[in-house]
């Protein structure tokens, strides 16, 4: 779509009073319950059910899903601040937020049979149960249609076995149901990709190694095998052979939660590193006073309210796509590249002003410095958001 089509739509999300509303509950939940234990966390690596339970009962785990399948029923823009209020908190809550919102619940209520709705989806919106999306493959990242996994329909052709073994599986560890795409037609390469709704509680569901990482340390991650596992037909998402498509335009969807995330990161980093500038004294003043500070400001500040405008705009074009149909791919992608990346230079910068106390485990800036790196890898990395990006551009997808 061209600036010139585009006259007459909302380029950019308004809020309005229910958005403010929203945001500042978020913001007062996040600040008070879950800002305190974000440290504790990030050093057990434990996940935080007893928070992630409250924010299900605020309505933070389906934010867009309508509240006849349990979910809040509001829009795109309310989910992104929901993200940007919980990732100035922790990152690692919004990670488990994100998935279970954007990726689990978005894809079930836009390709989901009713009846896949009432039992897959209405109690991971009401956070009673938690989500995954499972699309990774030890061996096929960004590359994802190379998976090895395999789904085989039985004779009868009343279940598929599934076998293989999948990698990067955010809430792996703790998931109830999981969204997993897999071959079933090879010879079809993408085209033979087919999504299944899975149940962790049943025969031949591994849960595999969980991940030592870097930042979201909170957010448990991990690999989960299959060994014959039997999923009836009734649990295939969308048509066979539409699960590319699928977990494509959920991703779509994510990557807008990614970016709001990474401007929550950003956000924290920058609120302290204000602080700090104002406060701490070298050379008989505050360091805020030095012009090599204060250029730090401007660009952590400028970034960070670039980002803002894209993450609104690709909310708008999401909105847009509920009566268009038009995918919001680029508006997407640009956003997550551009926050993601904000985020990795506003953190850096964050620790550069607090000195020695920026490495220090004293302060939360070290963890926002980790935190932030995850942004430019998961739902795509930053060189397949440029990718995404150039050949929409080049007219080439
Ligand atoms: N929406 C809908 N359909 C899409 C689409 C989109 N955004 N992007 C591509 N498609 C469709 C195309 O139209 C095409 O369809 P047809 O064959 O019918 O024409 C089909 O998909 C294939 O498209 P491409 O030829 O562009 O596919 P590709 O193999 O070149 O891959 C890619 C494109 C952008 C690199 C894609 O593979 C990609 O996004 N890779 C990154 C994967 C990723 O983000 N992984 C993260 C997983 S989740 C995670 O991080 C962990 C977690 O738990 C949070």
């Amino acid at each position: 779509m061209t600036a010139g089509e585009l006259a007459g739509a909302p380029v950019i999300s308004a809020l309005t009073p229910d958005h403010l509303a929203l945001q500042k509950m978020v913001r007062d939940f996040a600040r008070n319950e879950i800002a305190p234990i974000a440290a504790e966390f990030d050093e057990s690596g434990e996940f935080p059910l007893e928070t992630v339970r409250q924010m299900g009962q605020l309505g933070l785990m389906g934010i867009e899903v309508p509240e006849e399948y349990g979910g809040a029923g509001m829009d795109t823009l309310a989910y992104a601040l929901t993200m940007i209020e919980v990732a100035r908190a922790d990152a690692s809550h919004s990670t488990i937020v994100s998935v279970n919102n954007s990726l689990y619940c978005h894809a079930i209520y836009k390709f989901g049979t009713e009846a896949q709705k009432q039992k897959f989806l209405a109690p991971i919106a009401r956070g009673e149960k938690i989500g995954a999306y499972s699309l990774t493959e030890p061996m096929s990242g960004s590359d994802a249609s190379t998976m090895q996994s395999r789904a085989v329909l039985n004779s009868a052709g009343t279940h598929y076995l599934i076998n293989g073994r999948k990698s990067w599986v955010t809430s792996g560890p703790v998931a109830d149901y999981v969204i997993l795409f897999t071959m079933t037609e090879p010879e079809k390469k993408h085209k033979g990709i087919t999504a299944f709704l899975i149940e962790a509680d049943q025969p031949g569901f591994i849960r595999g190694k969980k991940e030592p990482k870097l930042g979201i340390r909170a957010s448990a991650t991990s690999e989960i095998v299959y060994e014959d596992y039997e999923c009836p037909v009734e649990h295939v998402l969308g048509e066979p052979g539409e699960g590319f498509k699928i977990a494509m335009t959920v991703l779509d969807a994510g990557r807008i939660g990614i970016a709001a995330q990474a401007l929550g990161i950003a956000e924290a980093a920058y609120e302290a590193s204000i602080q700090y500038a104002k406060e701490r004294q070298a050379f008989g003043s505050p360091i805020g006073q030095f012009q090599m500070i204060q250029q730090k400001i401007a660009d952590m500040k400028t970034r960070i309210e670039a980002s803002r405008l894209l993450i609104y705009s690709a909310c708008a074009a999401k909105e847009r796509s509920k009566t268009s149909g038009e995918r919001y791919t680029l508006e997407a992608s640009m956003a997550k590249l551009f926050a993601s990346e904000t985020a990795e230079f506003v953190t850096d910068e964050a620790v550069q002003i607090h000195g020695g106390m920026g490495y220090s485990k004293e302060l939360p800036v070290e963890r926002y410095y980790r935190d932030a790196r995850i942004t430019r890898i998961y739902e795509g990395t930053s060189e397949v958001q440029r990718m995404v990006i150039a050949r929409n551009e080049l007219g080439l997808r």
